[in-house]
């Protein structure tokens, strides 16, 4: 057995190092805003789709939103809490060939750092209201570990639903068996953001404090309007309209 696998002294001092520092509590701290940027502007140079990075729903839900569109028409997203356009970079890696208008709708903080990676057909906003005003109208709204973070979690579906999408993508979903109620999730900076850590960054704890809605509750609210098509492991959830 190979003991030095195990002990991996620099592992441990880092993780020691971060359980030490002052946690970021903050979705807009510049550190985490930072480092969300610089890895995706090294992972935009990717040219080939990871599957492992669990991009095959995004790709799915894509799918059939582009299969649904008019024709000559370009596919509009919605992606909620879709920091500096990681998942436009893999559907573009998936469909180079598909038109498509990607707004990605931010806190103030991750939108400043996001604008100088927009293009004509990739946007940032601070609100779902200005989003949807550059789309026009809504094909998919995509939204990967982003809704248990905001302030008012029902509000925000109302909003994305009220847009009348063909298709909602919600993934990584931390939603409660039992009652809506407030939580707390710990993670580590370097967790944050797609791909490897570049230079310059120290390891932090990051806490930040979460809404678990109740799962009946957020199906019930799309039963009217849609069908579920797929889940998987009570945390991914795809809806089509009816
Ligand atoms: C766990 S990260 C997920 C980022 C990205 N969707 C992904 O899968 O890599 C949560 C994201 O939600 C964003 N967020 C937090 N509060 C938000 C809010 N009120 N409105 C929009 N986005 C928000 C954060 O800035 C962060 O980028």
């Amino acid at each position: 057995m190979r003991l030095g696998k195990y002990l991996q002294p620099r592992k441990y001092l880092a993780r020691l190092q971060a359980a030490l520092a002052k946690p970021i509590t903050d979705y807009e701290a510049d550190t985490l805003t930072e480092l969300v940027y610089q890895k995706t502007v090294a992972f935009n140079r990717t040219t080939t789709l990871d599957l492992s990075m669990g991009s095959e729903r995004l790709l799915l839900a894509l799918g059939i939103a582009l299969a649904e569109g008019a024709r000559g028409e370009p596919c509009r997203v919605l992606d909620f809490g879709g920091a500096c356009g990681v998942h436009h970079t893999l559907a573009a890696l998936m469909f180079p060939d598909a038109a498509l208008r990607w707004a990605v709708v931010e806190t103030p903080s991750m939108v400043r750092k996001a604008r100088s990676l927009e293009t004509e057909t990739l946007k940032f906003f601070e609100s779902i209201k200005a989003a949807s005003a550059w789309l026009d109208s809504v094909d998919l709204v995509n939204n990967n570990s982003a809704l248990q973070y905001v302030d008012d979690p029902l509000g925000v579906i109302h909003e994305l639903l009220a847009l009348a999408p063909k298709v909602l993508l919600w993934e990584r979903m931390m939603l409660s068996s039992g009652a809506t109620h407030v939580d707390q999730q710990r993670s580590l900076l370097f967790d944050h953001g797609p791909g490897a850590v570049p230079a310059g960054f120290r390891n932090r704890k990051v806490v930040n404090k979460i809404t678990r809605l109740s799962r009946d509750e957020f199906l019930r609210m799309h039963e009217a309007g849609y069908r579920l098509r797929c889940q998987a492991e009570q945390r991914t959830y795809l809806f089509s309209r009816r």
